[in-house]
């Protein structure tokens, strides 16, 4: 069964803008509920540009689903991960100056900072999901460290689809297939590893269906297209929407 995880960091980015009180992703994170979501999202960014220690305190204590944290490795954000214990922390890299999470977390390149993360969030048992480029070595090394789940990085996929979609001619096509290609193969791979698969990022309304006819795949967590349809038809409708497109892609 597809689980949606639904990221509210964009209905506190609204708020941000005005430094006030609203809209309330606490408010966000209930019509999502009603909508079906399996999962509320957040991201506790180091420059706190969306999402404050106050949301992820009262989302703890309201959120009826289960509740993802995405952090980084910093340890500040290890310590409040521990206090707070969402169901699930996935490590996500963290650059000040990026718009939103620009690649996978390399763990090959850090493997005993990631294992020491990783421990110290199952001691406190929280379960810990690495968010990471869709490639074997990658894959290995989420395994080495002791992760439960990754989460396949799908913006590649999403801007070889959205390259497709406006532009004439057959070559965009290919390259979008081929990039679900290389998702569906880490899929296999992650499988093979006994791990939780999960995958998100730039996931939309036009491009969902496929990445969530992967088999095996468990988790989608996707913020930004349903929380533009929001704007239009309500968070519920928008939830709603995606909810029947990936339960009907998987069937
Ligand atoms: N998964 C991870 C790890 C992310 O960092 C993000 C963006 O915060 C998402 C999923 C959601 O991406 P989008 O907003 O493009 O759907």
């Amino acid at each position: 069964m597809r689980q949606l995880g639904v990221n509210i960091d964009h209905v506190a980015t609204i708020r941000q803008a005005r430094r006030t009180t609203e809209p309330d992703p606490v408010w966000a994170a209930v019509e999502a509920e009603l909508g079906g979501a399996d999962q509320i999202t957040v991201h506790l960014r180091g420059d706190r540009r969306h999402i404050q220690d106050r949301d992820l305190h009262v989302l703890k204590q309201t959120v009826n689903v289960r509740l993802n944290l995405e952090c980084s490795l910093e340890s500040e954000m290890l310590a409040i991960a521990c206090q707070v214990r969402p169901d699930q922390v996935c490590l996500v890299p963290e650059k000040r100056e990026e718009v939103t999470t620009e690649g996978g977390l390399d763990i090959v390149g850090q493997q005993n900072r990631v294992a020491r993360a990783v421990s110290q969030l199952n001691d406190h048992g929280i379960e810990v999901s690495l968010f990471i480029d869709p490639s074997h070595v990658q894959i290995d090394a989420s395994k080495a460290v002791g992760a439960q789940a990754v989460e396949l990085h799908t913006g590649t996929y999403a801007n070889a689809f959205m390259t497709m979609k406006s532009s004439v001619g057959s070559r965009a096509g290919h390259s979008a297939a081929a990039e679900l290609l290389v998702l569906r193969n880490a899929a296999l791979h992650t499988l093979d590893c006994n791990l939780r698969l999960n995958a998100g990022h730039g996931l939309t309304y036009q491009n969902v269906q496929p990445v969530a006819a992967i088999p095996g795949m468990e988790e989608l967590n996707i913020g930004h297209s349903i929380v533009a349809r929001a704007i239009f038809c309500g968070l519920r409708q928008a939830v709603a929407d995606m909810k029947a497109l990936i339960r009907s892609a998987a069937t």
